[in-house]
């Protein structure tokens, strides 16, 4: 997966030669760490508009975060999602749509015949622009090559959703409804109507759709968060699929098959066990091999 979206971004950006990418990726190390940096605090507050900001994002969380809905719907089947002719998904906060690069593995593995055609719609506060056009349009066509239909949608997922007709109509026809790793980015203020929001939610779904929370785990609100999600199956529209607080992706396999461009050009290292601490010159730069988070899956009863 590291492949692909390194050599996306660098196909994208027209740079070919090996010394060429190996020097363009060096010089992102400051951006990277700035970017790292951003969510060591308990309120991330990144600005994901520039263009190398984005970039950096593609590179270093876009693998490991294609794999947490999978490890998510993987236990429980997805419910009926591998077996529906066509499937609507509704993607809140994707930003460059991991999760949609994920689910898209996830339908085809192991083989199956036929693959449901898929309609994504995209929702998001920001301008993703730069990085949808590697992820949507080099990595997603190496993991799919099925019918698939985007829509991009400009969401604020803290405003109230339930006077927006159009969104209603999205997201009551979405067969799955995902929320990931962007309530740390929302002040906690903000996380009742965020709560209120999928409570209305519940009442408009189609039956067995899924609703699926996942989020890192290091920021206290969002576990509260996550327990009130699942609280929600005592008023009667959605059973709890799957909940796991403190779980883990281990991203071992996706380390090993990290390319050579990306691992010569020094911009991330894999995290090691014998490197406590870490030295300076790597600081910020380190990939981590476990990725730690907190997953509530709802299904509409
Ligand atoms: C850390 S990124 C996560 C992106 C993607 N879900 C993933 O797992 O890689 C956080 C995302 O939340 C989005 N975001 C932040 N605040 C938001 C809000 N109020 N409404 C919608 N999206 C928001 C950001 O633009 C960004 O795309």
């Amino acid at each position: 997966m590291y492949d692909l979206v390194v050599n996306g971004v660098l196909a994208h950006l027209g740079i070919g030669d090996h010394e060429a990418q190996r020097s363009y990726l060096e010089s992102l190390r400051p951006q990277m760490r700035a970017l790292f940096n951003g969510y060591q605090t308990s309120k991330v507050n990144t600005s994901y508009e520039p263009e190398d900001v984005q970039i950096c994002y593609l590179l270093r969380y876009f693998a490991p975060y294609s794999q947490l809905l999978q490890q998510v719907l993987t236990p429980i089947g997805g419910w009926s999602l591998g077996t529906l002719p066509t499937l609507t998904v509704s993607l809140l906060g994707t930003g460059p749509a991991p999760e949609l690069c994920g689910l898209l593995k996830w339908l085809g593995t192991p083989a199956r015949t036929p693959l449901p055609s898929v309609h994504a719609h995209l929702f998001d506060s920001g301008d993703w622009t730069f990085a949808r056009a590697v992820s949507l349009g080099r990595v997603l066509p190496a993991v799919w090559s099925e019918e698939l239909s985007i829509q991009s949608h400009h969401l604020d997922v803290s405003c109230a959703w339930n006077d927006q007709p159009d969104l209603e109509a999205v997201l009551s026809s979405s067969n799955l409804i995902v929320l990931q790793n962007c309530l740390n980015e929302i002040d906690t203020t903000a996380h009742t109507q965020i709560l209120q929001n999928l409570r209305w939610l519940s009442t408009t779904m189609i039956k067995d759709a899924l609703l699926v929370v996942i989020d890192r785990t290091r920021y206290e609100p969002v576990l509260e968060f996550i327990r009130n999600v699942k609280l929600l199956e005592n008023e009667g529209h959605l059973a709890c699929a799957r909940y796991e607080e403190n779980a883990y992706y281990d991203a071992g396999a996706l380390h090993n098959d990290m390319p050579a461009v990306l691992l010569n050009s020094t911009l991330l290292y894999r995290q090691t066990a014998f490197e406590n601490p870490i030295p300076a010159e790597k600081s910020g730069l380190v990939v981590r091999r476990n990725l730690d988070y907190h997953a509530v899956a709802m299904r509409k009863v």
